[in-house]
């Protein structure tokens, strides 16, 4: 068979570029696609990052695109990474501040639509002609909406497929009328798409992709309701094929206890003891005094999602139970706030760390006894996976991926790998429960009853004499 090429274009791939999940799955993707015998080539935006000298940066000529009214240079540098071939695509629209998202939206837009196209022009320079085109989230999103309209009158485009991967619908890069327009495409007028987001990226994207999925099965029946849908809940539903669930993977190359060197002491399920050094190292370094209780422990983005407000809640009440917690994060300068204020309030079983680090990531993950993840919608979620092959026991809410990757062991104590709580975030489930609390019956009726049962059998007892 011949040998399926496919294109990939994201806004992260570890290891180049992570902010978050989204560079660890388009990360590890290619290298088990290239494992079954794919030519996968990956692109990302060139916003004039250090690359390490040990991949070999070339320059390749990447031609031209028409770009609001004249024609802008395209700029590639080429390397190869995990046995297969990354692109990094440049431009004046895309700026060199080594920033991946930027603060400004229409600047961030621009960039992206330009990436998007540029990536495209990109391949038509390398003769790279794909089978599929598979576009990451919205950032990159313009391209699958080139694809379903000029591209279809274009020879080396007709026969690519689209494909599209969400990984969180909250990121939808609405408002790109100036930059689609830039890019030359056409107006859309997709009567399936909310008004709003016709010039939204996402919106575009999972119009004119030929396959759209997300990262779990839950998820992508969560979006298909108004609750989660994000607006786009009737454009969803309405795709065909359906959109499905693919769980994601964890690179057990990338993510493993026996050859981590970041960690003090490398473990496995053997040497599972060993893991206790790792606790003890941890707490030396974050300050923690030694406890009885488990450390637990949440890394993630600070953001809403993430549902922090609940750790802020229930903190304060560690050190009575003699447990300790160590969060660490970047993002919303005031979520930092607020956690760094909860840490100087309870020193003694709170820490707090702001930032990406990497390596501080990868010690609380082999030090930590319990991963939190009270996330308020989580479309798959890579920290629970992290945690359980590090040996560290996830708590997460009932919902998305966390749903599809944890087993609760409160209910299935054979098969349980974690713990799992709240229903509120599924409304559908959480109404069931209400229903089932309002219909349990608390009413005298059945006390009375018994009661009077009581009564029944004292009298009898009374007129045969057996009392004492
Ligand atoms: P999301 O993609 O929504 O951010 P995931 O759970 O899918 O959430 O993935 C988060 C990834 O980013 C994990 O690999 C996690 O270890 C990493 N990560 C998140 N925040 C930090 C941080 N501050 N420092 C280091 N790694 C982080
Ligand atoms: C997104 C989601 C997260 C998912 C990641 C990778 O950032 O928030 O749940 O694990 O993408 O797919």
């Amino acid at each position: 068979m011949r040998r399926l090429k496919i294109l990939m274009l994201a806004a992260e791939a570890a290891p180049l570029v992570k902010v978050g999940g989204l560079g660890d799955v388009a990360g590890a993707l290619p290298v088990a696609l290239r494992k079954l015998g794919m030519d996968v080539r990956v692109m990302l935006p060139d916003n004039g990052m250090r690359v390490p000298a040990a991949y070999k940066v070339r320059r390749l000529a990447g031609g031209t695109l028409a770009w609001g009214g004249r024609a802008e240079r395209v700029t590639v540098r080429a390397m190869k990474l995990n046995g297969g071939l990354y692109y990094l695509v440049g431009g004046r629209p895309i700026p060199h501040d080594g920033k991946v998202y930027g603060a400004d939206m229409a600047g961030d837009l621009r960039k992206f639509v330009f990436f998007a196209l540029a990536a495209l022009r990109a391949a038509e320079r390398l003769q790279f002609q794909p089978d599929v085109l598979h576009v990451h989230d919205a950032h990159p999103s313009a391209a699958l909406y080139f694809l379903g309209t000029a591209g279809r009158q274009q020879r080396f485009w007709k026969f690519t497929a689209g494909v599209l991967t969400i990984h969180n619908l909250a990121y939808q890069f609405n408002g790109a009328a100036a930059a689609l327009e830039a890019g030359g495409l056409a107006q859309c007028d997709d009567t399936r798409i909310p008004v709003y987001a016709r010039t939204g990226l996402l919106a575009l994207g999972i119009a004119a992709a030929d396959c759209v999925n997300t990262v779990s099965p839950t998820y992508a029946r969560e979006i298909r309701r108004k609750e989660q849908g994000a607006g786009l809940q009737n454009l969803l539903r309405a795709r065909r094929p359906e959109v499905c669930g693919i769980l994601n993977g964890l690179d057990g190359g990338v993510w493993n206890p026996a050859t981590d060197q970041a960690i003090a002491a490398k473990f496995d399920v053997r040497r599972l003891a060993r893991r206790r050094v790792n606790r003890d190292a941890l707490r030396a370094e974050l300050q923690l005094p030694a406890a009885g209780g488990p450390l637990f422990a949440l890394v993630a983005r600070l953001d809403w999602q993430k549902g922090l407000d609940l750790v802020l809640a229930v903190a304060p009440g560690l050190r009575a139970l003699g447990a300790q917690l160590v969060v660490l994060g970047s993002g919303s300068p005031q979520i930092a706030k607020q956690l760094r204020q909860l840490a100087r309030a309870h020193p003694r079983s709170v820490v707090v760390r702001v930032g990406f680090d990497e390596a501080l990531a990868r010690r609380i993950y082999a030090g930590a006894d319990v991963v939190l993840v009270p996330s308020r919608y989580e479309p798959c979620g890579l920290t629970q996976l992290i945690g359980m092959r590090y040996g560290a026991i996830p708590l997460v809410r009932a919902t998305g991926g966390l749903a599809d990757t944890v087993v609760n062991v409160a209910v299935d104590p054979v098969r349980g790998t974690g713990f799992m709580f709240n229903y509120f975030s599924e409304p559908r489930a959480w109404r069931a429960l209400q229903v089932r609390a309002m219909q349990a019956d608390f009413s005298w009726e059945l006390p009375g009853r018994a009661y009077a049962d009581l009564y029944a059998q004292a009298v009898r007892t009374r007129r045969t004499g057996a009392a004492r």
